[in-house]
This record gives structure tokens, C-alpha cells and sequence, in this order.
């Protein structure tokens, strides 16, 4: 039986399309919309969404992420980041659903070299961050029941991370910006977390991400080794892709640690899964 509704906003995103395609529809009615159903910057047409579908559970999986767009149109990046944050979380209290806001590491500076815990003082230096802490806090103050997780760097197939990676490895060298430092984190991972949470009490802020932290070229030499394509890596300085992101972006699940809840594997453990679930690598 169906127990529960769950409404995904950015359902065409990355992150939206990789959940939709990974929930049991066995398991719960699932809602998936984006900006051509339900615009999040419009406060009416959301109440109005909620009114109708009457969600249990809300995914917020919406918003802008592209860092360099954030810096290039900021008025754009609070608008959804922050203030469409804001329309879901007042939203959320009409018919007493759970917010799960999705966040991200992108909240601190990353000048550091310990991985960040909740109890870590946010810092956002780009459009991005601030504008995701700003959603963040906005979620916090306006809805009554809310999990915000804060996740690294995600790959799955929709957003293409490992698959650029081995398509490069296969022409023989793979190009991976340096000194950049993050928590790779498999979607499907998170998703267990978060089926796994939003059935619970247990509101507030967690961090999310596979255990351990690492930079891009050993991740690259990490996928180069299970599938035994031979290639090198080089790596090269600051891309455009990379410009506004925090040199490090590790993560600790320090509050899920100290609950003893922590079901996330290590971002090698994990990586391997992926490549033997999602390709056969590895068999
Ligand atoms: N991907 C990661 O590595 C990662 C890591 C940490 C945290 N996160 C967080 O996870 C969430 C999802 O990330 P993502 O990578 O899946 O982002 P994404 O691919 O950019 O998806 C966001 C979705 O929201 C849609 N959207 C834009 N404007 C909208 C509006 N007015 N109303 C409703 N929907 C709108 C976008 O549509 P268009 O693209 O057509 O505009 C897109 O489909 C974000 O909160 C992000 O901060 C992601």
C-alpha cells in the first residue's frame, strides 16, 4: 500500500530526475513537477499546488546551481535559491507537510582541511552559497517541519560526473581540475538517506555525503583502476567550471555519526557500487 505523497520540485534537474527515477512508485505516490508546472518563485502558485495535491513530503530539488550563472545573474540566484526556498517552506505549514530542503557544501568557504560538521560557522563566499544560506535560513524560520541536508558533490547518470570521466579515460588522458577537494557522493546513497529520514521526527540540519573526502584526480584514478581503462590524469588549473567553487568541500556526517544513524558508505565503497549497479564494471 501507498502510505505516503511525495511532491519533488526541480524534478527535470539533475538531483529531481535521478530521485523520480530512483523511488519506488510501489511505495509512494510521487509528484513530480518543475518550472512549467509549478514556477517556486511564484508564492500563489505553490499554495495553490499544495491546496490540490495535499503533499505528505516535500523534496525541494529545485533551484539555481550553476555557480557561474549565480555570479553572472545574482538577482536570479536569490530569487530561486532564496526566496523560492522561502515560498515552499511557508507553503509547507498549509497542510502540514515535511520539508526536505536540499543544500550544500557550497555554504562554507572551503578554506579549511577538515571536513565540515554541522557544527561548522557557514561562510558562503560566491552567489551560490549565499544564496543557498540564505534559503537555508529562510527554511528554517518559515517551516515547521524540516530536514535540510547539505550534501557534496553528487554524481549520477543525469548529471554525468563519472561518465565524462570514463569517456575521457577511454581516448587515453582525463583532464580533472586541481587542488579541488569534495566528498563524492552517489545519488543513490543519498536517496537511501533520505527515504530512510523522511519518515521520522528527527527535523533539522544533517549533512549527507559519502564518508571520507578526496580530490578530483584520485576519484578519477579511483574510476581508472575498478574499470581498468588505461589512461592518465593530468591536472589542469582553475576551469570555468570550477572558478566558483570552494577549493574543499568535504563533509562530515557528524550529527548522523553521533545518532549512530550514519548508513552512508565511503566514497570509494560507494563509487564501486555505482560502477558495477549502473555499467557492470567490475563483475
Ligand atoms: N548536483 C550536485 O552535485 C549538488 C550538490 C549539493 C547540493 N545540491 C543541491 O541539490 C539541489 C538540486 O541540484 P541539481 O544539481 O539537481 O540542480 P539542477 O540540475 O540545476 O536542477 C534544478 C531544477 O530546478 C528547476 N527550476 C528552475 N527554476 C525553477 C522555478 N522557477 N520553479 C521550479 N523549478 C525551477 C531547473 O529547471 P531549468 O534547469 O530548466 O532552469 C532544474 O530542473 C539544489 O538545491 C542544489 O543546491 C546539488
Amino acid at each position: 500500500m501507498r502510505i505516503n505523497t511525495i511532491w519533488i520540485t526541480g524534478a527535470h534537474g539533475r538531483l529531481g530526475s535521478t530521485l523520480v527515477r530512483y523511488l519506488d512508485p510501489l511505495e509512494a505516490e510521487i509528484i513530480a513537477t518543475d518550472k512549467e508546472e509549478v514556477d517556486i518563485t511564484n508564492q500563489n502558485e505553490v499554495n495553490l499546488f499544495i491546496d490540490r495535491n495535499r503533499p505528505k513530503i516535500i523534496i525541494n530539488c529545485s533551484g539555481l546551481s550553476k555557480r557561474q550563472e549565480c555570479e553572472d545573474n545574482p538577482d536570479k540566484a536569490y530569487l530561486l535559491n532564496a526566496l523560492g526556498a522561502k515560498h515552499i517552506a511557508i507553503s509547507s505549514n498549509r497542510v502540514r507537510a515535511k520539508l526536505v530542503h536540499l543544500s550544500t557544501a557550497d555554504v562554507f568557504d572551503g578554506e579549511t582541511i577538515h571536513p565540515y560538521k554541522e557544527i561548522d560557522t557557514p561562510k558562503p563566499k560566491t552567489v551560490y552559497g549565499k544564496s543557498k544560506y540564505l534559503g537555508e535560513e529562510f527554511v528554517k524560520t518559515f517551516a515547521n517541519s524540516y530536514f535540510i541536508v547539505r550534501v557534496s558533490r553528487l554524481y549520477s547518470r543525469e548529471n554525468n560526473l563519472v561518465e565524462k570521466i570514463i569517456e575521457q579515460a577511454k581516448s587515453g588522458l582525463v583532464k580533472v581540475p586541481k587542488s579541488r577537494y569534495g566528498s563524492p557522493t552517489s545519488t543513490y546513497e543519498l536517496t537511501k538517506f533520505l527515504l530512510s529520514i523522511m519518515g521520522t521526527n528527527a527535523y533539522g540540519i544533517y549533512h549527507a555525503s559519502c564518508g571520507g573526502t578526496c580530490s578530483f584526480k584520485t576519484f578519477a584514478q579511483k574510476i581508472i583502476d575498478f574499470t581498468k581503462i588505461e589512461a592518465e590524469i593530468e591536472e589542469i588549473r582553475d576551469s570555468d567550471r570550477v572558478e566558483f567553487e570552494p577549493a574543499f568541500r568535504g563533509m562530515d556526517n557528524y550529527f548522523l555519526d553521533l545518532l549512530g544513524k550514519n548508513t552512508f558508505k565511503s566514497w570509494e565503497d560507494a563509487l564501486e557500487d555505482y560502477l558495477r549497479k549502473e555499467y557492470g564494471y567490475g563483475a
